[in-house]
């Protein structure tokens, strides 16, 4: 019985591309209706068959009869491609890999292929039904902000609704922003309470230019000041270092949010006002705020805020030490010799003719600053009693945050 290939109607392009077309559609399915060891012999002689097969066929009645060059190469292009295409099939189908790669959820199932005596029959039947709807699915989770990011947002977002703008430094610093310019002399006691890192082989240097990691936000006060005159309102969200050991509430690299108003007429009211509306707005409107005396060489006077205890009430408990207040940020009105370094730096390229720049002249200007630590309020915020938690990546901690 010869194969069921007959002349083409006509040699035309549309009439020899049709024809593959059909052919190609053919071969495919043929080859995947297959069930059987026998299947696969009457495919391949269906296909290459020197009697009735489909392949001879073409080359004998449609190839041979093309009427010209340029048709023949045409037909003959389109015929290798599909000749390509059944050996490859052909070959997959008599392979003994190719029920192995079948993803398989039932245990056994997936270790009997042909080769090993099961049928093709079987173990197609296998292969058509690889899903198993018992196993758990695999779900995308959606990116969220990190919870230290979140509540950084937040106070800034407090400030911006104050009329604060935000500004940002690097956090390799000199000893210049770092120290020297908030009133921290060189050997002064106070430095030893930041326990800074320093950068390698800085000793070559002036002592202001010495390079260290920040151990605070502090210094992007001193660089807005040098750039910008007053007014100034900014808020400075950012990375600090310390050289201290990691423990349940330390950590050597951790978020600060600093805070610096200056213009005429800023008093230590403006301080209390605006630190007391922060606090309210940040952990709910109960809250009360005291203003307790402390020492930062770059304010003065300084104070420590401390807010009535969010888990008690004020009351007392274990998490304000039975105080009933727990302290948050410090802060204070900024010290002259602040304004002094300030003036001396926005000076220092200064020509002899050069008019003085004096718009940090602390007998007209004054002002205030603060600074918080971000993760100590993220804790509050959330009960959270180890600071680890943030940057151990564990999903089950973040996942809360969702
Ligand atoms: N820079 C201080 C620290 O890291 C925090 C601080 C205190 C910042 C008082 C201020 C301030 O701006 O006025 O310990």
């Amino acid at each position: 019985m010869p194969s069921d290939i007959q002349p083409l109607p006509d040699y035309s392009e549309a009439s020899i591309t049709e024809a593959f077309t059909h052919l190609l559609h053919d071969l495919e399915s043929d080859a995947a209706s297959i069930l059987s060891d026998e299947q696969i012999e009457t495919f391949r002689l269906r296909w290459e068959g020197r009697k009735q097969g489909r392949l001879p066929d073409i080359s004998g009645i449609w190839l041979k009869g093309a009427p010209d060059p340029a048709t023949r190469k045409a037909i003959g292009e389109q015929f290798a491609k599909l000749k390509a295409r059944f050996v490859e099939l052909y070959e997959y189908l008599r392979s003994p890999e190719r029920l192995v790669k079948v993803p398989v959820s039932e245990p056994g199932l997936v270790l009997e292929f042909a080769t090993q005596g099961g049928t093709i029959e079987r173990n197609l039947k296998k292969y058509a039904s690889p899903l198993d709807i018992t196993l758990p699915g695999t779900t995308r989770a959606p990116g969220i902000p990190h919870p230290l990011l979140k509540t950084m947002h937040e106070i800034v977002s407090v400030f911006h609704h104050l009329g604060y703008s935000t500004n940002l430094g690097p956090q390799v610093e000199s000893d210049f922003y770092n120290f020297e310019a908030l009133n921290f002399p060189p050997d002064h006691p106070a430095r030893d309470t930041q326990d800074t890192l320093l950068i390698a082989a800085q000793h070559t240097r002036p002592s202001r230019d010495r390079l260290l990691m920040r151990t605070h936000t502090s210094p992007v006060q001193i660089r807005t000041m040098v750039q910008q005159k007053p007014p100034i309102r900014i808020v400075i969200p950012g990375k600090v270092h310390r050289n201290d050991a990691a423990d349940a509430t330390h950590s050597p690299i951790f978020h600060q949010v600093e805070g610096l108003c200056v213009d005429t007429n800023i008093t230590f009211s403006d301080l209390k006002g605006t630190l007391d509306h922060a606090m309210k707005a940040l952990f709910g409107s109960d809250v009360k705020t005291r203003f307790f005396p402390s020492f930062f060489p770059f304010t003065e006077p300084s104070a420590d805020v401390q807010i009535s205890c969010i888990f008690c009430g004020g009351k007392g408990c274990r998490k304000c030490k039975h105080s009933g207040w727990i302290e948050l940020l410090g802060c204070g009105m900024v010290d002259p010799a602040v304004f002094a370094a300030v003036t001396a730096e926005r000076n220092k390229d200064r020509r002899e003719l050069d008019p003085r720049d004096d718009a940090y002249n602390p007998e007209r200007i004054t002002g205030f600053a603060f600074g918080m630590g971000v993760e100590r309020i993220a804790m509050i915020q959330h009960g959270i009693s180890d600071i680890g938690h943030f940057y151990s990546g564990d999903m089950r901690f973040l996942e809360q945050f969702a």
